[in-house]
């Protein structure tokens, strides 16, 4: 099969064209032949190497952690599944690659694609609706009427982010750049903080929780917008201890990524607040869940630009210039 396929790590010429041999279909796997995959930075973070110690990938594999597609095959012990479904998913961790023509995923990890949407916006979905999710409902435990303020809204992340909190009740209030201050406000925020002008630990006050997607210094002045008992959760600041406990990392690593959190998590304490990272886990139950939403008209993809199979590193390079608006999406067939 054709492929996006990473020979070496730590090289933007790491990418490259070529083909792969079809997946293995396991018992509890589906074929999935893929229509649509679409680009996350997670992606330009793997290529990179930066993750290799947390997601050892043996090389050569293939890039990309989005599907849409059809169900062509299933394995013996699948029952939610057959040929000709049309599905979406963020496939394991373990074994991602949705830059190709073909992709094995375990049963569990998959859900039926929304009917009201393309392949191309279904594609979009998965691994930032699922880290929309597991953020604000699994671990902040988001209610109707608490506040929550959400980084760079305009994001792929950002953009479903706001829109399941506001569909949840909160008051939510985001950050981005001064062109897109109306256009996230059209995602339903209700405060919009343009970063080139104003300091958002200045405006904002007394939230029940804060969703960080940029880390470094944004992280830090987020604890200062919580109020006592609020909770900061990060999906791009250092990990956490119960983060290496929970993916069985070596003690060595675990102690390593307890120095790396050791400063946050100390100035969390000191104001108060809880501090947690998050890295999101694939899985169609909840991915079931945000298909009704989005069928339902409560949430809805938000793509871009969609870029055709053969310029998938076209995809890679716009994503890597971090000013997309939502997603970015390569349609595959
Ligand atoms: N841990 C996990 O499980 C997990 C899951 C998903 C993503 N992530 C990580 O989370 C981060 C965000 O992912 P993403 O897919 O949302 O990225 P993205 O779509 O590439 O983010 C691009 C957006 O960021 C905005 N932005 C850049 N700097 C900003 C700033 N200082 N303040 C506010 N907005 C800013 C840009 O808006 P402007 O053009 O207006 O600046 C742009 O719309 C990445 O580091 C990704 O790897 C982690």
């Amino acid at each position: 099969m054709k492929a996006f396929i990473v020979d070496r790590y730590g090289s933007k010429d790491g990418v490259r064209a070529g083909e792969m041999p079809d997946p293995e279909l396991r018992d509890d796997d589906v074929l999935v032949q893929i229509h649509a995959a679409s680009v996350n930075p997670l992606d330009l973070k793997i290529r990179d190497g930066k993750l290799k110690l947390i997601l050892p990938y043996r090389l050569p594999f293939v890039l990309g952690n989005d599907v849409a597609g059809v169900v062509v095959r299933v394995g013996s012990r699948v029952r939610r599944f057959k040929s000709g479904d049309e599905v979406y998913a963020r496939p394991d961790t373990d074994r991602i690659g949705a830059f190709a023509e073909l992709i094995s995923i375990k049963e569990g990890s998959v859900a039926i694609k929304p009917k009201s949407i393309s392949m191309e916006e279904a594609a979009s979905m998965p691994l930032v609706g699922l880290t929309a999710w597991q953020t604000l409902i699994e671990r902040a435990n988001l209610k109707a009427g608490q506040k929550v303020l959400i980084h760079a809204g305009s994001g792929g992340v950002g953009t479903m982010a706001v829109q399941l909190a506001k569909h949840l009740g909160a008051i939510v209030a985001t950050t981005t750049s001064t062109a897109n201050v109306d256009w996230v406000k059209g995602l339903g925020a209700d405060v919009v903080i343009d970063y080139r002008k104003d300091d958002f630990e200045t405006v904002l006050r007394d939230y029940d929780v804060v969703l960080d997607t940029l880390g470094g210094e944004v992280l830090e002045k987020s604890l200062r917008v919580l109020k006592p008992g609020g909770k900061l959760v990060s999906i791009a600041g250092p990990p956490d201890p119960d983060f290496a406990k929970d993916m069985g990392l070596p003690w060595a690593m675990r102690q390593v990524i307890r120095l790396l959190s050791r400063r946050i998590r100390k100035s969390a304490k000191h104001h108060g607040v809880s501090y947690s990272f998050l890295f999101m886990k694939p899985n169609g139950d909840q991915l079931r869940e945000i298909g009704s939403l989005i069928d339902a008209g409560a949430i809805r993809p938000v793509v871009d630009r969609v870029f055709p199979f053969e310029s998938t590193m076209e995809a890679l390079v716009y994503v890597e210039q971090g000013r997309a608006k939502g997603k970015v999406v390569v349609k595959v067939r």
